[in-house]
């Protein structure tokens, strides 16, 4: 095998690599994480870097290294690590997770009392469980052992023990003085402990975004949540959406398990962050749930994902799924579970229901609406008679793709924009930009909008077009340049980049698509609901994009229904909210497979009133 030398600046970083990797993966193993918006594919160029000897920069996904190499990897390519929503909503106060612990005296055995210590181990823990016996329970002292497919023996028809603990549990018992702490998930004993561990228990609840991963460690004896990690989605690197990964898994051998192992090893890594912040140790933690749409969360099992990402689109599993966590590699304690959480349709996924969950549509009268904007737009809307959800192509134009200077919201992203006598933009981290991202993008749509210089078809004006009463600093602003009409946000001397920070023709025509798939969504579901507008009493917007975003803004350009600013809401990552409730709270669950089932999805794809609708709403609302 030949080995190449790289050394990547300025992050001083050296590594030895195959030769024939592209440079891409190269920066991935050396954990510089560039702009891959393509997945590869060469098409959105986005990954340029710079390379020692060569006088233009190179696409880092298809240059292959066949030498030893000097390179530097530019601001504008990196994917830097964006502003995460970490915080969810509060939810109600039950608590009652599927894992509980019961610490137990057995009494010993003799003459008189012959029960087998399983018999005996089970009887404890219903007492302490709380459990009566009716009259006619029969026990069925006896362990199914067909090995591998069937591990939980079946101890009694209501309670049963994990048939690998039965080796060590007579050592355990007369080891203690008969005395031993179980560990019970639903109706199951998973693991038996040595003395008191009750007041250990914990589990994680774990957002699995397409761009963003967000784990919570949650005490399982008082529901309250004691640290957070959060990192961008590792797989980012074989595309930025949920096609671009779908297509890497298709194209490449061994893609869906590279997949696989790349949002396992992301949560291990969190784990691990979460536990040395919180001083936990892991072998407590005896849950994961996790929520993700259908994608992120068949990623996550290993489950091919190819017929998401084709006509007619279905997943392979809709219902709720309870796997062991060393089956899936996650560190947690070895008895420990993961809970992926029940999804609706391929493209309405479990992070829907998760929202509809937590913003407890299924209770109220009132007709509400609830809008997850991220790399897809998903919407829900109803109340406790009838709910329906669709999923909107958007497009990732909100996440900084396909805009010619968009990033996320990172340093250095332009996140405001106020338009005024001349321009004034607010920078994430509060130095030079670099680029701009979704709210920035949203915010200097609407200014430019109403200073008069897009019309309402999205067309940027030139010249004579322009207000007569549009003050000269703006004026000078539009330009035209070569990729066409342009206007200028940010000066070079405001700018990181070589050059001025620009919002092109091109990008508010992406912004339009964008925003006109999601109202146009919203519109079919209202009809299909038969309500108006006037109907909704709330607008739920969750996510990290909607809790950036200034409502006006987006509800000046259209992407928001024009509903009174108090009818809006923020309710932030309320995916996570609902992996939360459903870790500490096991009738959630149940709610969570409900709704998933209640749930009416409407495919908006192949409906001539949703395309009708789109084109309608590529218009920007006059003032
Ligand atoms: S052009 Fe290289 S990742 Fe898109």
């Amino acid at each position: 095998m030949r080995t190449c030398k790289i050394h990547f600046q300025p992050d001083d970083i050296t590594i030895v690599t195959e030769a024939g990797q592209s440079l891409l993966a190269a920066a991935q193993q050396a954990g510089i994480i560039i702009n891959s918006v393509c997945g590869g594919a060469g098409t959105c160029n986005k990954c340029l870097i710079e390379v020692d000897g060569i006088s233009e920069p190179v696409q880092a996904c298809r240059f292959y290294v066949e030498r030893d190499l000097m390179v530097n990897v530019p601001e504008s390519s990196r994917f830097f690590e964006q502003k995460i929503l970490q915080e969810g909503i509060a939810l109600g106060s039950c608590l009652n997770p599927q894992i509980a612990k019961y610490f137990v005296q057995l009494s010993e055995p003799c003459l008189d009392d012959l029960r087998s210590d399983t018999q005996r181990l089970i009887d404890a823990v219903k007492e302490a469980a709380g459990v009566r016996r009716s009259e006619d329970e029969i026990a069925v002292d006896t362990v199914s052992d067909t090995a591998g497919e069937n591990l939980r023996g079946t101890i009694d028809y209501d309670l049963t023990i994990d048939f690998t603990l039965l080796p060590k549990l007579p050592g355990l018992l007369r080891d203690n003085s008969y005395t031993v702490t179980a560990l019970c998930h639903g109706r199951h004993i998973i693991d038996l402990e040595p003395g008191n561990t009750t007041d250990k228990k914990y589990g994680l609840a774990a957002d699995i975004g397409t761009t963003t991963v967000v784990v919570e460690l949650v005490d399982l004896t008082n529901g309250k949540k004691i640290a957070v990690a959060s990192q961008s989605n590792p797989q980012i690197t074989f595309g930025d959406d949920v096609i671009g990964r779908i297509d890497y898994s298709r194209t490449h051998k061994d893609g869906l398990q590279q997949l696989r192992e790349r949002i396992t090893e992301g949560i291990n890594r969190l784990i691990a962050e979460i536990c040395e912040k919180s001083g936990i140790d892991r072998r407590y933690i005896y849950e994961l749930t996790a929520v993700g749409n259908s994608t992120m969360q068949q990623l996550l099992l290993g489950i091919p994902v190819e017929s998401i990402g084709q006509a007619p689109y279905v997943s392979t599993v809709t219902s709720a799924i309870d796997i062991p966590a060393v089956e899936l590699g996650i560190d947690i304690s070895p008895a420990g579970n993961v809970y992926v959480m029940p999804t609706v349709a391929a493209h309405v996924g479990g992070d829907t229901v998760a929202v509809a969950l937590s913003t407890a549509m299924r209770h109220s009268e009132s007709v509400n609406l609830a809008l997850d904007i991220g790399t897809n737009g998903e919407l829900v809307l109803g109340n406790r008679d009838r709910l329906l959800a669709c999923s909107t192509a958007a497009g990732p134009a909100f996440e900084g793709a396909r805009i010619k200077q968009g990033m996320r919201g990172a340093t250095g992203a332009i996140e405001r924009v106020y338009i005024g006598d001349d321009v004034e933009v607010v920078v994430i981290g509060e130095g030079k930009c670099v680029g701009i991202c979704g709210s920035g993008l949203i915010d200097a749509i609407a200014e430019l909008l109403n200073v008069g210089i897009l019309d309402s078809s999205g067309r940027m004006l030139v010249d004579d077009e322009l207000p007569a009463s549009l003050p000269p600093k703006l004026r000078e602003r539009v330009v035209k340049n070569k990729d066409g009409l342009a206007f200028i946000l940010a000066h070079s001397e405001q700018s990181r980049q070589d050059g001025a920070i620009v919002l092109t023709q091109r990008d508010i025509r992406e912004a339009q698509l964008a925003k006109a798939a999601i109202s146009a969504g919203a519109v079919v579901l209202m009809r299909q609901m038969r309500i108006e507008l006037a109907d909704v009493e709330h607008l739920y917007l969750a996510g990290a994009f909607g809790n950036y975003i200034r409502p006006e803004s987006a509800r000046r350009i259209g992407l928001l229904p024009d509903l009174p600013l108090e009818k809006i809401q923020f309710v932030g990552n309320a995916a996570a909210s609902g992996a939360r409730e459903v870790l500490i709270c096991r009738e959630a669950r149940q709610h969570a497979q409900s709704l998933a089932q209640r749930i009416e999805y409407v495919e908006l794809a192949g409906r001539s009133e949703f395309q009708t609708l789109f084109s309608d709403c590529m218009f920007f609302p006059e003032k």
